[in-house]
This record gives structure tokens, sequence and C-alpha cells, in this order.
């Protein structure tokens, strides 16, 4: 008897332990899509959601790299009486099954949204005390992406609280890409790594270059606001796991020159580009500056290095990003609200980066330069001059290989 208890000890329980962890290799780079927040806050329906996902086709978004159509808050009704969350009936009357399925159609993904706490952010149930059920839910009606907000949550650990959820995406079975939203107040970066995809950084955006808006109990930032926040982080990030600064503003009122050294800036911090604009009605401008191919290569580079700080100039900020092959990429960030001339002798300034050891170094390596947003052409050969307009940037592929250049 105590020989059958022991084997029962050792294998009995061994076998039904289950290994939980994330789904692995889901954003080996960080993950494209759009979200329903920025632009609609609580104002979502299915018409909306199907209108998007057609916009990401025949605007070319897909074609350039874009993914996840994700609801944010909002969708919600109540949970039914087994406990299982339905989302409004009125808003979304096919249902999500439905929904997901048309986005899938389209060759996208689907996202949604809940919170770790007792209810979200808007006042909708949350999933404490639902996680595996909400999970099982999301799994059914065919979700790719969960953003998993951080309202109402008193007395509960960050940490804690996101492996539940991790635990129960896992145990669906269904690979579901985990974004973590808990601002950044109890350093997801440091243990975020095994828990979630992609770890937001900070407080909310608003579209603001250079502005705070307090709230009173919080406060919005601006795109500089947020940019400075992710001083010290690099270190963190990488293939499956990327600090997230929160999601893009472009297109919802900022001028191009801002909306283009917003994107810029989102690439080189590897960030996630999830754009948060309307898709149905953006303008040519806004459009160009999301698909511009070269700008999210620097984004999706497979290295998948965080760009860093390498030296301010006056207003001017030199941001530099390792990319695969030896190449680089240089962005010249304009803060100040007048154009500003800008020299860089490249042969003179080796750049070398201690976390990746990657080094820019063009006085044993000549490099071709292109001007992504240009299209301009030069080499390292000659010393670089170029104006960049008040909040605006200038950026630029370094390719060590001529062939590309
Ligand atoms: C928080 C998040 C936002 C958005 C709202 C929804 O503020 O940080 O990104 O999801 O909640 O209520």
């Amino acid at each position: 008897m105590k020989t059958l208890l022991m084997l029962f000890l050792l294998f009995g329980c061994s076998s039904i332990s289950i290994v939980a962890q994330k789904f692995d290799k889901l954003a080996l780079t960080p993950p494209m899509g759009w979200n329903s927040w920025n632009k609609f806050g609580c104002d979502v329906n299915e018409g909306l959601i199907k209108e998007t996902a057609d916009a990401m086709v025949a605007s070319g978004m897909k074609d350039a790299g874009y993914q996840y159509i994700v609801i944010d808050d909002c969708w919600h009704g109540a949970r039914d009486n087994l406990g299982f969350i339905q989302p409004d009936a009125t808003r979304f009357p096919s249902g999500m099954k439905a929904l997901a399925d048309y986005v899938h159609a389209k060759g996208l993904k689907f996202g949604i949204y809940s919170d770790a706490g007792s209810k979200t952010c808007g006042g909708h149930p949350g999933s404490r005390g639902h996680e595996y059920q909400d999970a099982l839910s999301y799994a059914r009606w065919g979700v790719d992406y969960l953003k998993y907000d951080w309202c109402n949550t008193e007395g509960l650990s960050a940490q804690g609280a996101y492996t539940t959820m991790r635990d129960a995406l896992f145990a669906t079975g269904r690979p579901i890409v985990f974004s973590l939203c808990e601002w950044g107040n109890n350093k997801p970066w440091e243990w975020g790594k095994t828990v979630g995809h992609l770890w937001r950084t900070t407080g909310d955006i608003f579209n603001c270059f250079d502005c705070i808006k307090d709230h009173g109990t919080w406060k919005a930032w601006g795109v500089l606001q947020i940019l400075d926040m992710q001083k010290d982080l690099r270190q963190h990030a990488g293939a499956d796991h990327w600090n997230d600064p929160d999601m893009m503003e472009v297109g919802n009122g900022m001028s191009e020159n801002e909306d283009r050294a917003h994107f810029s800036l989102w690439a080189m911090l590897a960030a996630p580009l999830i754009a948060g604009n309307d898709l149905r009605k953006m303008s040519g401008q806004t459009r160009e500056i999301l698909t511009n191919k070269e700008v999210i290569a620097v984004n999706q580079d497979q290295l998948g290095i965080q760009g860093f700080k390498y030296a301010s100039r006056e207003n001017v900020e030199i941001w530099v990003k390792p990319l695969y092959g030896g190449d680089w990429a240089v962005c010249f960030l304009n803060r100040g609200t007048t154009s500003q001339k800008i020299e860089m002798d490249w042969s003179a300034e080796p750049i070398k980066d201690d976390l990746s050891k990657q080094e820019l170094n063009a006085r044993s390596t000549p490099y071709q330069i292109r001007d992504l947003w240009k299209d301009k052409r030069s080499t390292t050969k000659e010393p670089y001059e170029v104006i960049v307009p008040a909040h605006d940037v200038v950026l630029l592929r370094l390719s060590a290989s001529k062939s590309r250049g």
C-alpha cells in the first residue's frame, strides 16, 4: 500500500501536472495592427470593426505588414448565468465568433481587450476571478491577441495577475498574443518576458507631440514625453518580448511632421506598431506614413534591437538602431519649434552599442546612406549635412553592403 502510494505520488502526480508558459514565438518582431481606443474610445461596434478590416486591406496596410484588428474597451455586455462574458448585443449583434470569422476571412487576425481587475477602465466586467472562463471564450471565438488592462486591481500583484491570465490563455491551446497593459507601474520589463509578448511602459498617449494632459488622478502623455520615459529600458526588449510605448496617434490630428516623427521614433524603439486612427477615412499623407515599407523594415528588423539616443545637439537628438547585416538606422529628431541644421562627419565619429556589440564605423566600412522619407542617397564618405524641420525627423538607413545601398 505504502509502495502504491509512493508510486502514485511519483508518477501519478507528475503525469497530471500542467506546464504553464506563454505561447512562444508569436511576436518575433513587434506586433503590427490597429486598435479602436485612440480614435473611437468606447464607441465600438461590429460595423466599425468590419469596415476597419476592409480598410486595412484596401489601404495597403495589410500588405505593409499590419495584421491585428483589436477591439479595445467597451465591447462587453454582461456575464451569463454561468459567468461567461457576452458581447454587448446591441453593438455586436452577430457575436464575437462571427466577427472574428469576418476578420480572419480578410487574412487578418482578431484581438480583444480585458482587464485584470473587477472592472475594465471603462467600467465593464473585468476578468478577475473569471480568467480561465474568459480565456476559454476568447479561444472559442477565435481571438488571436489579448490586451489586458490594469484598472480596478486593488490588492492584486501585477506579476501574479498577469501570470494567471497567461496560464489561462495557454490552457486553451490557442496561440494568443498577450499584451500587458499595466502602464509600467510594476516594472513589467523585469518580469514580463516569460509572461507576455509586449508590455506597456507608460500611461496613456494622446494626440499631441509635446504636451502633458492632466486628468486629475492620472496624466496622458505626448509623443516626446513617452519617448523620454523609454530611457534605460532597451536591454529588456527583444524577439517575442517588446517594450510597448503605447499605440500610435498617427492620423489623429498632429501635423504631418509630427506624425512622421512619431512613426519614425516608434520604428527606432522597435515598438509595436498599432495604428489608432480611422483607417476608413485617412488622408493620403497618413497612409503614406503608416505604410512606408522601409521605415517599417527598421521596426521589424530581425535583430530585434531597440534603438537608443546616441547624442543631443541643441534641440536635435540623434537616435541609432543597429540592424541585421551590419546596417544601422539613424534618426535625427528635432524636438524644437524651429528648424535646425545638423552636421555629421561619419568617419570621425564611430558609434558603438555596448548592448548588441554592434559598431557603426564609417572609417573601416563605408556605408551607403538612404533617406527613408525623401528617397535620397549619399554615402558616409562625405560629411553629412541636413536641415531637420521643427517637430520632425530625418531618418536614414546606412547599409554596409554596397549592393543594397
Ligand atoms: C487604459 C489603457 C488604454 C485603454 C483604456 C480603455 O487607459 O491604458 O490603452 O485601453 O484603458 O478604457
